[in-house]
């Protein structure tokens, strides 16, 4: 295997942190610059096996940042420990990639990156169902193809989701910020399971029906599902924003896509083994109607086979956090989240992580997932 190139930023600083893929935008390097870090990046658009991030640890490693795209498990934790290892965060708010647990079991601090995804996300969630709904990559080839002959009323009809209903899976951040979008912007009820009651968003939507009433308008439905049957049966798109874990592995599968409408429309911007892709592939292939749009794939970045030969599927190569300020947003909590550990500051308790993109950033890490698991202190928030 060819060796990585690997840069070096800051050398000879007390701490050292292994950064293993380039990341956007200057200020997450000031930021561990400022905190007196030598920042040795992996310069390879490659994956690094586990014998690779090992081996960048060297002898001393105090801090990482690594990716979604990698397998930070109990044996890479260890090696990062004896290395001095004190803090480690992932490019990302999920962190399905990394043991948590092995990691607290050794007092390592894990960092992500919420808040900042919230939006960038939950559009693209919304450009894929609408590319899905109206076909848009269909006609796109079609247009290159050459074969646009002249307007005719049948070409391409697709789905109105004006005043349709909503299937959300997994009401968090993501899930809430693409109802809001789809509830405000086209009028679409909304169903929606989760383990809990999202009341912030019920509350919204009622309030938001009192709006639309005083404008002589329709209200819109918005309720929690008893199950997940009851979203497949009842929904015109369903999207799945649930965070994976073993209970919601293959969340989706052969049964529940049964259930759902003819024309009914699949959206995943979260992780791909939410959905059963085999299962899928069949599904789409057998009732033309059904549309899939994806972000997502169970064997990223690998596809099962027959997916990419439907024409009722729309993919996009896990794209759904690339903005440019998303991506530098991520990457400021990443190295905050390393640089707040590392300067012995406390872990910061409020959902809210906007301070650490402004000028002057609360003296603290802004995400730790395991700090209490590890009794890590907690930073006292003025309400
Ligand atoms: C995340 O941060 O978990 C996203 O999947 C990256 O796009």
């Amino acid at each position: 295997m060819k060796e990585k190139n690997w840069i070096t930023y800051n050398k000879g600083g007390k701490h050292r942190v292994v950064v293993t893929k380039e990341l956007p935008g200057p200020r997450w390097l000031e930021i561990l610059t400022l905190a007196d870090c030598q920042v040795d990046v992996c310069a390879s658009n490659e994956l690094l096996t586990r014998d690779e991030i090992i081996s960048a640890f060297h002898n001393q490693c105090d801090g990482a940042i690594g990716q979604l795209t990698e397998d930070w498990e109990s044996t890479v934790f260890k090696a990062f420990r004896g290395s001095g290892g004190a803090v480690y965060s992932n490019y990302a708010v999920g962190f399905n990639n990394v043991d948590v647990a092995a990691a607290s079991k050794l007092g390592i601090p894990i960092g992500n990156t919420p808040g900042v995804l919230t939006e960038t996300t939950a559009e693209m969630a919304l450009a894929l169902t609408f590319a899905a709904a109206r076909r848009v990559v269909e006609s796109d080839r079609f247009m290159r193809a050459g074969k646009y002959t002249g307007w005719l009323p049948t070409l391409f009809l697709g789905e109105l989701l004006w005043r349709k209903t909503l299937g959300v899976i997994g009401m968090g951040r993501i899930g809430s910020a693409f109802s809001h979008m789809m509830v405000e912007g086209h009028k679409m009820n909304l169903i929606y399971y989760d383990l809990v009651e999202n009341n912030q968003l019920e509350d919204y939507v009622a309030a938001y029906n009192v709006f639309l009433s005083a404008q002589g308008e329709e209200p819109v439905n918005c309720w929690r599902a008893e199950g997940i049957e009851e979203v497949f049966r009842t929904a015109d798109v369903v999207s799945v924003h649930a965070t994976l874990n073993e209970t919601t592995h293959h969340l989706i599968n052969t049964k529940g896509l049964s259930l759902m409408k003819n024309n009914a429309i699949l959206v995943n911007a979260s992780r791909g083994p939410l959905i059963d892709e085999t299962a899928l592939v069949n599904h789409c292939r057998n009732h033309p109607q059904f549309r899939a749009a994806l972000d997502v794939y169970e064997d990223e970045p690998d596809m099962k086979p027959g997916l990419a030969a439907l024409k009722n599927v729309v993919i996009v190569p896990h794209i759904g956090s690339a903005t440019s300020w998303t991506r530098q947003g991520m990457a400021t909590l990443a190295a905050a989240n390393i640089a707040g550990v590392l300067m012995g500051y406390p872990a910061w308790q409020d959902p809210d992580i906007t301070p650490f993109l402004g000028d002057n950033p609360p003296q603290a890490a802004p995400s730790i997932v395991n700090a209490r698991e590890i009794g890590f202190p907690l930073y006292e928030h003025k309400h």
